[in-house]
């Protein structure tokens, strides 16, 4: 090892001892290989990883449903009645909401669909929707199976955004100028807080301003951007969002995703929406009249009672980025990824491109990179970390994602994760 190299490893020391966060890597559990060796775990944008509390309360689930049976939807620990509201102060904080605008239901596309079938109302005049080029495919296919659904063709009424030629990611006044031109044809903007492909962050606020001002629905796709980075979702003036709760969440594989619905919508009775008992208000629910009476919240547009195992670790998750605090971890985060960033231009810097915008404002967790010699060059590298012991994932065509999560990943980690980049760049030819 040479002295440069040694002199980062000491950098990253350094800032593990400063990191008032460290400890909380200690909250969860690190995955091993077969033999109990670590792995370097950078996936966090994918799946994140279990917190332990979340098992704890799972087992606690588990044991008072073998107690109490029936009994436990109202004498559990956590009474299952009304085991949704347990989630609703973390959503609050993570989501800059008010607690009448979210509600842990349901997996993500499943609540796209169910936002749409209330917040997308076409019209001949106005029919179209407005999504980034290059969308996530189940976003892609609900939108457009919502235009098919309502009778318009999605060849032609599907609008969307792409990069300028040569550029990866998105230009603000490009979305702007795209939602000026569409003007009064545009119902709904549906997009992302972040992209899942390019790690781009957006200006919420901006692009809800901009739908707004042309009379068109906004709602956000907030996969890739809830326990990321500080949202705001009432102060933006969304009318909608959508999650899932596996990615920095960490509330584990297919966790209950949520919604946020605006506070200016929840006490509407004159939009349309796709109803079960869940949605009902709680006071006369379980006279199970035929009459619908939605609850004056989010939860209003609740289905089915809700899955209590899998909404247990969400809930342990939550939790925890309460006591963290989300503000500090994008703190810690933004000094993680600039880290990573750092050593990714110093050491890789004629081998890789880098693809996530660099500047603070525009990047999350994820850096997504492509490597230099083209797609199948880049999947070797991929594979050689993968040999290395590193976990991070590949999306075709070229891309190579990775995430440093505050709440568990230390700059040791990004030290490590970029020596074993280099060597693979120097073995793969
Ligand atoms: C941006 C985005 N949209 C949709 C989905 C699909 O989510 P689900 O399977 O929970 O509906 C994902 C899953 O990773 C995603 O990242």
């Amino acid at each position: 090892m040479n002295a440069a190299e040694q002199a980062i490893i000491q950098q990253a020391a350094a800032l593990d001892r400063a990191d008032t966060l460290a400890p909380w890597r200690q909250k969860f559990a690190l995955p091993r290989k077969a033999g109990g060796e670590p792995l370097l775990y950078f996936a966090g944008h994918s799946l994140g990883l279990a917190p332990l509390a979340a098992l704890d309360l799972v087992s606690e689930e588990l044991a008072d449903w073998s107690r109490l049976a029936v009994l436990g939807h109202h004498t559990a620990h956590r009474p299952w009645i009304d085991y949704h509201t347990f989630a609703t102060r973390g959503l609050q904080h993570l989501t800059g909401a008010k607690p009448c605008e979210v509600v842990a239901m349901n997996s993500l596309t499943v609540n796209l669909h169910l936002m749409m079938a209330s917040f997308y109302r076409p019209s001949a005049e106005r029919p179209k929707i407005l999504i980034e080029a290059g969308a996530f495919s189940s976003d892609h296919l609900a939108v457009s199976s919502q235009l098919a659904w309502h009778g318009f063709d999605p060849a032609t009424h599907l609008e969307l955004v792409a990069p300028r030629p040569g550029e990866d990611t998105l230009r603000h006044e490009d979305i702007e100028s795209t939602i000026e031109r569409l003007g009064s044809s545009l119902a709904l903007v549906l997009w992302p807080g972040v992209q899942f492909r390019t790690g781009q962050a957006f200006d919420c606020g901006r692009i809800a301003a901009a739908a707004k001002r042309v009379g068109a629905t906004v709602g956000f796709d907030m996969g890739h951007a809830i326990g990321n980075l500080p949202l705001a979702l009432h102060d933006w003036d969304a009318d909608f969002a959508a999650w899932c709760s596996y990615k920095y969440l960490n509330a584990g594989p297919g966790a209950v995703g949520g919604c946020f619905v605006h506070e200016r919508h929840v006490a509407r009775r004159d939009l349309p929406r796709l109803a079960g008992w869940w949605g009902h208000e709680p006071a006369t629910r379980f006279q199970m009249r035929a009459d619908f009476v939605p609850s004056r919240d989010a939860a209003g547009w609740a289905i089915s009672n809700p899955p209590v195992l899998a909404t247990a670790p969400l809930i342990a998750s939550l939790e925890l980025f309460r006591e963290a605090d989300i503000a500090k971890l994008r703190d810690k985060s933004l000094r993680l990824t600039g880290f990573l960033l750092e050593l990714l231009q110093r050491h890789t810097e004629r081998g890789l491109r880098i693809v996530t915008p660099t500047h603070a404002d525009e990047r999350g967790c994820q850096v997504s990179m492509r490597v230099v010699g083209g797609s199948s060059r880049g999947r070797r590298v991929f594979d050689a970390l993968g040999d290395k012991d590193v976990i991070c994932d590949w999306r075709e065509p070229d891309l190579i994602r990775v995430a440093p999560v505050p709440f568990y990943n230390s700059f040791a980690d990004v030290q490590q994760f970029v020596a074993r980049l280099a060597t693979s760049l120097r073995e793969v030819p």
